[in-house]
């Protein structure tokens, strides 16, 4: 992945690629999982139309817009709300194994659980994509139950484009995961792909 990446100037004078800008929103929080296991974040994934997963965002055109105000717009389409994104959200811009010529901008925000299930709400409620390019939101389970339930379940699913490695960088960077259990749940999801 470290390959293929860009600084935010070099991708933006490629003017002959596309671009795309897509978002990790999470939230801290108290809930517990059946009452006792405490899920300590809720981070935001999609069921895209062609079921697989990915982050909400989309294509951006740095020629009419900022890749932060085409985010936003994509975030309206696709959640139903107004989700303000400034450059102190952007994380780091990615060239496409494919197709050819794309460049993807990836973006973490913050926000609280009151947001958060709002946004869930205009999800289903207000989103001019829900059943069409947006199947639904979902959340990302952080936890790792005794069966190997929760992420390295999740981690098994196939995902678009390098979303899963953006997923993996951000809850380590974010540290919404601990090093141990993020280690643990990729290597459970890779014995479970077999
Ligand atoms: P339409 O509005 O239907 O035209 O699509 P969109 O503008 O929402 O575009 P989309 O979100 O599908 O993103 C454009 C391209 O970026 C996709 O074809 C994928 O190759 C890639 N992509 C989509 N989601 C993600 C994601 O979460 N992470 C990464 N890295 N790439 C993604
Ligand atoms: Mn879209
Ligand atoms: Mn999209
Ligand atoms: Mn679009
Ligand atoms: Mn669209
Ligand atoms: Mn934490």
């Amino acid at each position: 992945m470290a390959g293929r990446d860009l600084s935010r100037e070099d991708a933006l004078s490629r003017l002959d690629h596309k671009h795309a800008c897509h978002i990790l929103l999470y939230a801290d929080s108290n809930a517990k999982l059946f009452g006792k296991i405490p899920i300590k974040h809720i981070v935001l994934m999609q069921m895209r139309f062609d079921g697989l997963l990915g982050f909400p965002g989309g294509l951006v055109k740095p020629s009419e817009e900022s890749l932060e105000a085409g985010l936003s717009r994509e975030l309206q389409e696709e959640l139903g709300a107004a989700v303000p994104v400034t450059m102190e959200d952007y994380v780091s811009s990615h060239l496409a194994q494919s197709p050819p010529r794309l460049i993807l901008h990836f973006y973490s925000k913050k926000i609280t659980e009151a947001e958060l299930l709002e946004i869930e709400r205009a999800a289903v409620s207000n989103a001019v994509d829900h059943g069409f390019e947006v199947l639904g939101l979902t959340r990302v389970p952080l936890y790792t139950l005794r069966n190997g339930g929760g992420l390295p379940w999740f981690l098994s699913h196939s995902f678009i484009s390098n979303s899963r490695a953006q997923l993996l960088e951000a809850l380590q960077r974010l540290d919404l995961v601990s090093p141990q259990t993020l280690k643990e749940a990729v290597k459970k999801a890779e014995e479970m792909r077999h």
